[in-house]
């Protein structure tokens, strides 16, 4: 999704301009440029493509000014374009703006602006906030943009320049992130915090409504009634070596060998020393959550499929019932939540705006909420009444991994506290869990040594236009995050199933060309698997299994298995979903696809 960034000091703007906006290349993007000020005027320069066509055009015409801004641009209104490129200026580029997220009555303001004798150059809704800007201008920069936010609606964060105030940035957010780099003698904006932290470590995170007027030597910020706000200094803790690949060959790969760390990072703070799961930031008590009558967990993409994983967890262990929503569909059907309801929302990022806008909807309803995410102080960790953290470090690349696999870990240490306060479980149960806890990252490094097995298995796969993922209850849950995986690195379609729903239909397609992975780690519905997978081969399918080391009955029945060491029928949805990882990495890179950054996908969808 589009990236932003800002500069105001005695550096030349674009040095970091670039450097920032290469830092959000992982957030997807089709264009990208920058504006700065120079010889009394706005100069922007835009290109469509990779950030290096920006590049080589600010090599043919550098531009050495101390103040600018800068974008990489997800198209959503308009097409990939030079022109639609932002950053985008008025008719006489006086007000040059950069944005993320969309201005939803921008057609009815673009109309007006048409009429009073403004012309648009673009098709963006962008454009528009510039063009009001020079409309609505009362000779006051700060009072000029607090009447453009006054008539905008939408989400968005927004920099803004002034050709008549060439000393001064202004920025704000609503329902998109910003944040502020603090420096000396210099002043940073940027959409995420990789952007500056070669530069500062220092930062102020904007909320909704806030302006921030960043010069070189200051930066003041207002709420939204106009009354100054004293914002809080946030030290960066993470290295910038975590932001890079680290001498793997891809962000993707470094991911995926990071679980071990970010699965032990993320358990250890929530064990007691008596072997029992605590969450120290939730206030309940058993009596508080009798009052539960139900719970509602909502989220997208790969953040929805660990919520499915958890249904099972929450269920088993508390004896609430569970629905599963995809966030973008909870809000247009006409939920049942109430104020005995208890939203739980899974986003890596904090800022997916569908889910957002499911929590909203969840709490206008009366819900009570809790976020479980990996990015601090994100809008869906402020929105929500209590944030989890996935202690996962930051994710680059687009397709999730360790943010998954730490998302299962928490949902179940909360399945597990919320069965420990209820008393719906075990303190034996408890116990066991826990220990299967503290060995999880060594198993997890078992599985990894099964990447060169999955390189071998994507080898074949390559050939394959359709490949079926198959498994019955939790094991049907991870197939549907093993099948997104693949079709969203290797673009090969892939589809999971419930086994027991093949033979009602779709077992037609079914043919020798049709590679199936079945996932097998459920006592309890394993000889049905069996019986399942004894289907698909008698169709000619070649069949890659994924079961526990010691299970040789599995290994009678498919083509060839992948083992993982055996653990609690819980804990091994986190080391199954492992190999189909590597299978979606390896068959990507075979194909000769960009694995960190797939076509058409951004890594923060921040659009409905
Ligand atoms: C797939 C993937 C996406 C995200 C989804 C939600 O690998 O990463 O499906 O899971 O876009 O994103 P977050 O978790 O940031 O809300």
């Amino acid at each position: 999704m589009c990236g932003i960034v800002g500069y105001v000091g005695d550096g030349k703007a674009s040095d970091f301009l670039i450097e920032g906006l290469r830092r959000l290349e992982y957030r997807g993007y089709d264009s990208s440029g920058i504006a700065v000020f120079e010889n009394g005027k706005i100069e922007i320069k835009k290109k469509q493509g990779r950030l290096i066509n920006l590049e080589n055009l600010i090599k043919e015409m550098p531009v050495s000014g101390h103040i600018g801004i800068g974008h990489t641009r997800w198209a959503t209104h308009g097409k990939p374009s030079d022109i639609n490129a932002h950053p985008h200026g008025d008719s006489h580029n006086r007000f040059v703006v950069v944005h993320n997220g969309i201005i939803e009555n921008y057609m009815e303001l673009k109309k007006k602006l048409i009429q009073k004798g403004h012309t648009f150059k673009s098709e963006t809704d962008t454009e528009v906030v510039a063009h009001l800007a020079e409309d609505l201008d009362d000779g006051d920069f700060l009072s000029t943009i607090k009447k453009v936010l006054s008539v905008i609606d939408g989400s968005y964060s927004l920099v803004f320049m002034d050709a008549e105030q060439p000393d001064t940035l202004i920025c704000t957010k609503k329902d998109n992130p910003l944040i502020i780099g603090l420096g000396e003698k210099e002043n940073f904006i940027a959409s995420d915090i990789p952007a500056v932290i070669n530069y500062t470590r220092r930062i102020y995170i904007l909320n909704d409504g806030e302006i921030a007027v960043v010069k070189k030597d200051s930066v003041h910020v207002y709420d939204a009634d106009g009354l100054p706000v004293s914002k809080k200094v946030q030290e960066i803790t993470w290295s910038a070596e975590a932001a890079e690949k680290n001498g793997y060959p891809h962000f993707m790969m470094k991911e995926i060998y990071e679980q071990p760390k970010a699965i032990y990072d993320t358990i250890h703070i929530h064990l007691t020393k008596d072997g029992e799961v605590k969450f120290d930031n939730l206030n309940w008590t058993k009596n508080s959550l009798e009052s539960i009558d139900n719970i509602l967990i909502t989220a997208c993409g790969t953040a929805y499929h660990a919520g499915l994983v958890a249904k099972h967890y929450i269920e088993q262990f508390t004896k609430i019932p569970v629905q599963v929503e995809i966030a973008s569909e909870y809000r247009y059907s006409k939920p049942l939540t109430t104020a005995r309801t208890l939203c739980i929302v899974v986003s890596q990022s904090g800022e997916t705006i569908d889910t957002l806008a499911a929590l909203k909807e969840a709490k206008r309803l009366g819900a009570q909420s809790i976020a479980i995410t990996n990015s601090i102080g994100s809008s869906i960790a402020r929105e929500s009444d209590a944030a989890i953290y996935t202690l996962a470090g930051p994710e680059i690349a687009v397709a999730s991994t360790k943010a998954y696999t730490t998302q299962l870990v928490i949902l179940l240490l909360l399945s597990l506290y919320m069965g420990q306060l209820k008393e719906t479980i075990s303190k034996e149960l408890v116990h066991h869990m826990v220990e299967e806890f503290k060995v999880l990252p060594k198993q997890i490094e078992k599985v990894l040594t099964e990447n060169k097995h999955m390189e071998k298995v994507a080898q074949r796969f390559i050939q394959a236009e359709d490949i079926f993922y198959l498994g019955r209850s939790i094991d049907y849950a991870i197939a549907m995050e093993g099948a997104l995986k693949l079709k969203e690195i290797s673009y090969i379609h892939a589809e999971a199933y419930a086994a027991g729903e093949l033979k009602h239909g779709t077992l037609a397609l079914i043919t020798p060309d049709t590679p199936i992975i079945a996932v097998a780690t459920q006592e309890e519905v394993m000889a049905k698997m069996y019986s399942n997978i004894e289907e698909v081969r008698a169709r000619g399918a070649e069949v890659l299994g994924i079961g526990y080391d010691d299970d040789a009955e599995l290994e009678k029945y498919t083509t060839e298995i992948v083992k993982i060491p055996r653990v609690d029928e819980f804990i091994s949805p986190i080391l199954s979903v492992i190999p189909m990882q590597l299978l979606a990495y390896y068959t990507g890179i075979k194909k000769g696809n960009d694995v960190d950054k797939p076509r058409n996908l951004a890594k923060s969808v921040t659009v409905e």
